[in-house]
């Protein structure tokens, strides 16, 4: 992707003497001219600008507009973050609307004014510039295979270290964390980092009725029971030299609870019915929203299996904990929903944030998705504002800081502690403004280098 200085200027206009004057007026852009579609497009995939200005009405048919708007989603469809300036007719403000629904950048009426429209080209150029510079930092950020995880939460940034070192072993994994917290994310993180060639096989033991369940875990032979018309293999087989995920464990009955314990220890599983021992090789990874040591006690789950699980135990934090978390995948998320409903650049206003980074999250991670999804489809324009996220408005301040975010008694470390103050503070100005590192600098009062510095210093990617 070219970033706007490199790149020239793209204007699109059939009429000759018009797109002559389109192009001295903006003499002090460097720029490339075509009078129809085609020429356009392959206008677009030589030179890659970031910029485009063009007219709706183009041959065959220049009193229609079809194939302007043919063209509109042709260039966005080729690159998502291209900024198109339409050029309409006097008075025709419905088309002007729906080219900016479908994601073109801004539209000018013709006859144009020169200047207005060298400062709107201006504008995009910018933002096209810090949007390319937005989009390699995150890049830079997560090569690996835990890319569907995003945070820049320390304890976050621990948790997906683990993951990528332990899923060479075969130990078992143990997630604990509440609903919505990605636990299915780091799961299949897991296995994907662990380059086991198998498949990734989720069950979960709350949803499947105890007389079910085991026939789906360990498979059965054909009249094993009525209606076992056919050998049918379990998850577990199923999972064969990949990874197996048990989810809500803790819900896992008894009965089973005792089979599964077999299964760890020797590796085989019969299926029901079933006469032969079948050697499986899976990694196992269980994940559970319970306190298990609270079952333990009351005798509804067996400690010796609680150790068997237990190999590595991860613990993931809510995301009210998370620093900076909530608004940095808000607007990610926003990011994703935009474009999958070409609703071009959509962002949030200074409210929205504030109420995102003041709300409690209990539903976590699954919860910003559906009220970020929501909020994209209720805004009017290009902006989601406090009212669209349908959050209470009398947010609690204290969730910002309680939750582990305070420093210990014990810890008296001057230095420690205001690096962790530094550190806790760029964090946030970055995800308020969503990664800009230039806003981000003027937020904090400090320049851009500046804030490089400290952002390698700190180790904050
Ligand atoms: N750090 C993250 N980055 C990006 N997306 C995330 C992250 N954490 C969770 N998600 C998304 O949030 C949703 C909920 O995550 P997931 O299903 O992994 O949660 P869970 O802990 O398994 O929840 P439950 O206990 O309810 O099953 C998913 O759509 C997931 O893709
Ligand atoms: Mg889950």
């Amino acid at each position: 992707m070219n970033g706007a200085a490199s790149s020239p200027l793209l204007i699109v206009e059939d009429d000759l003497a018009l797109q002559k004057q389109i192009k001295w007026s903006l003499d002090r852009f460097e720029s490339v001219t075509a009078s129809d579609r085609e020429t356009a497009l392959v206008q677009f995939r030589r030179h890659n600008p970031a910029v485009v200005t063009m007219d709706l009405g183009l041959p065959p048919d220049p009193d229609s507009v079809s194939e302007g708007f043919k063209l509109l989603e042709q260039l966005l469809d080729a690159d998502p973050h291209v900024k198109v300036i339409v050029l309409t007719g006097q008075n025709d403000q419905a088309n002007a609307l729906r080219a900016i629904n479908l994601g073109a950048y801004d539209f000018q009426a013709k006859p144009f004014d020169p200047d207005m429209l060298n400062l709107t080209i201006e504008r995009a150029c910018r933002l096209a510039e810090l949007q390319a510079e937005n989009r390699r930092l995150q890049a830079l950020k997560q090569p690996d295979a835990l890319g569907g995880l995003m945070s820049r939460d320390p304890e976050m940034l621990k948790i997906s270290r683990t993951i990528e070192r332990v899923a060479s072993s075969d130990a078992t994994v143990l997630l604990l964390g509440e609903s919505g917290t990605g636990k299915e994310v780091l799961a299949q993180g897991l296995h994907q980092a662990s380059k086991r060639s198998g498949r990734f096989v989720a069950i979960n033991c709350a949803a499947i009725p105890e007389n079910l369940l085991e026939s789906e875990l360990f498979g059965y032979e054909k009249g094993a029971f009525t209606g076992a018309a056919k050998t049918t293999p379990g998850k577990i087989e199923t999972a064969h030299g990949g990874t197996l995920m048990l989810d809500e464990i803790g819900d896992l009955p008894h009965s089973l609870q005792a089979k599964l314990l077999r299964f760890l220890q020797e590796r085989r599983i019969e299926r029901l019915g079933g006469r032969q021992e079948i050697p499986v090789d899976v990694r196992v990874v269980c994940a559970t929203h319970q306190d298990l040591n609270n079952l333990i006690k009351d005798n509804r789950f067996r400690e010796d299996l609680y150790y068997r699980l237990a190999e590595i135990v991860v613990n993931i934090p809510p995301l009210r904990a998370r620093q900076g978390d909530a608004v940095l995948l808000a607007h990610a998320f926003l990011h994703r929903f935009a474009q999958e409903q070409r609703r071009g650049v959509l962002g949030f206003s200074e409210d929205a944030v504030r109420t995102i980074e003041a709300h409690a999250w209990p539903g976590n991670v699954r919860e910003l998705l559906n009220v970020v999804k929501r909020s994209s489809i209720m805004a009017d324009g290009q902006r989601v504002t406090a009212n669209d996220l349908g959050l209470p408005p009398a947010a609690r301040d204290e969730n910002l800081t309680t939750d582990g975010n305070t420093v210990s008694a014990g810890d008296l470390d001057l230095r420690a502690a205001r690096e962790e103050a530094e550190r806790r503070t760029i964090v946030t100005a970055l995800a308020r403004t969503n990664n800009n590192i230039l806003k981000a600098a003027e937020l904090l009062g400090i320049s851009r280098p500046t804030l490089y510095d400290l952002m390698y210093r700190l180790a904050i990617k």
